[in-house]
């Protein structure tokens, strides 16, 4: 099978592929769909979808290509090696089951805003509603149905996790010369209609001059994927893809990284900062764990691919969910690792991924990188070139230098990135230990601050004990001295003593609020309030 975006990632660079799928043609719009951020950018360059050789019948059902090499010994590190759902995503995955919708059904229930999400090698992401259920929703096209939209309409759906993000629904259809007049009406004077044909671009105005207002109208979904498929360049024939996903609303971890989420500042301090790194790295790591135990080898796993939605469980305001399996493998039962074509992004790939291997441990590597990336808050390998990458990771010339001489929560973090960045694939955590290990490192922080708040506590308590005896004290002193009513107020350190002020002691009894009026009797003094 073949993807319309196919390139051999070895002979091509990033930018080239990404190239690929844009053209180069000058018919590109620059309007809001025309917008590639940095992350997308990358993330659609460094995905070279190789072209993929037949499936081997052993690997049919994952789409990757060539060897599997059934497992030696599971090493600690790398997780069981057989997927530990019972569920078999293997047969899941498998482009048969796929049906095909009409094109001119696929938008059914489905509105479309002209707010461009994101991008990446296959798709553009807009904004919308299913059922009126706000929600991202994903076009990509393809020439046939390609590996990535087969783990699109299929695996994604199978995912049920909070820190991966929800697939709704699928579906996908043959772009038609009939769905393309609905589109932008049918053509006249054409010499020959069935021809192959591509999109014209279409006015945004609708009327010619567009709402006065400004407001524009958000809720067809003919003119946005009019504009998304004119942007990816359809073609009659080719398949559709549309993948509608639960709304991430803030961002992705790139951006919270870009925005120094993980940093310290004179706000932001360094326990909120770690914590902060801490609580979104255990998100992820729990979301691959979940993909690892059903068997599922991410393969870009990376933080453009790191969706946040907004959250009130803690002070991020956000929850991390592992998004796009676009590039995933499904293990055939019993085997570790598996040879592909496919690339991610080189700058998280693992050196034996340059070489075509992939394995749980190879999303290790790529968790290695998101927690330097997190802690130093910037771009792995930054000015860099590609190929220095590809050849200084895959060699061992080229490694990440983590910061030196930092607090005792970073030199454990570190320490933790430094185990999932180790050569040897056998020699880095599963994603448990991972989890684990970000989890304990955590606890040992919040144990610090409770025991600072425990030992601030004490102090306190001591030092309202030291109030008490001195008023216990003066009390006695003054009944000893015939001196009158005392006087105590509840709280420590507000002894009042009265001469006359504030009424008779039966009075100020009266009046409550945990004033107790003390008479000159010593038995009575008992009574002093020690309820703190
Ligand atoms: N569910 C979503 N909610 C919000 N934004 C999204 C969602 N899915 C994707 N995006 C945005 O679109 C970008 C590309 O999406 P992705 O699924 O990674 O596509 P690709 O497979 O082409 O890389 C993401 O980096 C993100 O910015
Ligand atoms: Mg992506």
């Amino acid at each position: 099978m073949i993807c319309h975006t196919g390139v051999d990632s070895r002979t091509r660079s990033r930018p080239l592929s990404r190239t690929q799928l844009a053209s180069n043609s000058t018919r590109r719009p620059r309007g809001w769909l025309a917008e590639i951020t940095a992350d997308s950018f990358l993330s659609a360059a460094g995905r070279t979808a190789a072209a993929e050789a037949p499936a081997q019948p052993v690997d049919a059902a994952t789409g990757s290509t060539a060897t599997v090499q059934h497992g030696t010994p599971l090493s600690v590190g790398t997780g069981s090696s057989a997927g530990l759902n019972a569920f078999p995503l293997q047969s899941v995955v498998d482009p048969r089951n796929v049906k095909e919708c009409r094109a001119l059904d696929i938008m059914a229930g489905l509105q479309l805003a002209p707010r461009e999400l994101g991008r990446g090698t296959y798709g553009v992401v807009v904004s919308g509603t299913y059922n009126m259920l706000p929600c991202a929703i994903k076009v990509m096209v393809s020439q046939g149905l390609c590996r990535a939209a087969v783990r699109e309409l299929l695996l994604g759906p199978s995912l049920v996790h909070p820190n991966l993000v929800a697939t709704y629904t699928s579906r996908c259809a043959r772009l038609t010369h009939e769905f393309f007049d609905l589109l932008e009406g049918p053509r006249i004077g054409v010499a020959d209609p069935t021809a192959p044909r591509l999109l014209e671009p279409i006015l945004h105005s609708g009327d010619g001059f567009g709402d006065p207002t400004g407001k524009g109208e958000a809720a067809d979904p003919l003119p946005v994927l009019h504009q998304v498929l004119y942007d990816l360049k359809a073609v009659t024939g080719q398949v559709l893809t549309v993948t509608v996903q639960e709304f991430c609303d803030a961002s992705t971890l790139s951006q919270a990284v870009k925005r120094g989420l993980f940093i310290t500042t004179a706000l932001w301090g360094v326990r909120l900062a770690r914590r902060a790194l801490l609580r979104t790295a255990a998100e992820v790591a729990r979301g691959m764990l979940h993909l690892h135990d059903a068997g599922v080898v991410h393969g870009d796993l990376k933080p453009a691919n790191v969706l946040l939605r907004s959250a009130r469980d803690d002070r991020r305001g956000f929850t991390a969910k592992v998004a796009d399996f676009g590039l995933s493998h499904v293990l055939p039962h019993a085997v570790i690792t598996i040879s592909t074509e496919t690339w991610g992004s080189v700058a998280y790939m693992a050196p034996e991924a340059f070489d075509g291997t992939v394995s749980r441990a190879t999303d290790a590597w790529a968790m290695g990188v998101i927690l330097w990336e997190m802690l130093t808050g910037e771009r792995p390998f930054a000015g860099k070139t590609q190929p220095a990458v590809v050849q200084g990771v895959r060699t061992g010339s080229l490694s990440l230098e983590w910061p030196s001489g930092m607090d005792p929560m970073a030199e454990a973090i570190i320490a933790l990135g430094r185990r999932c960045l180790a050569r040897r694939p056998e020699d880095r955590p599963s994603f448990r230990a991972i989890l684990e290990g970000v989890v304990e490192i955590e606890l040992a922080i919040r144990a610090e601050v409770l025991q600072q708040a425990a030992a601030l506590q004490l102090v306190a308590t001591e030092a309202h004990l030291a109030a008490l005896a001195a008023q216990q004290l003066a009390l006695q002193a003054a009944a000893l001295a015939g001196a009158g009513v005392q006087v105590y107020d509840g709280p420590p350190g507000t002894q009042e003593t009265s001469g006359g002020e504030g009424g008779t002691a039966s009075q100020q009894e009266e009046q409550g609020g945990g004033r107790h009026a003390v008479c000159g009797d010593l038995p009575e003094l008992q009574r002093l309030n020690l309820e703190d």
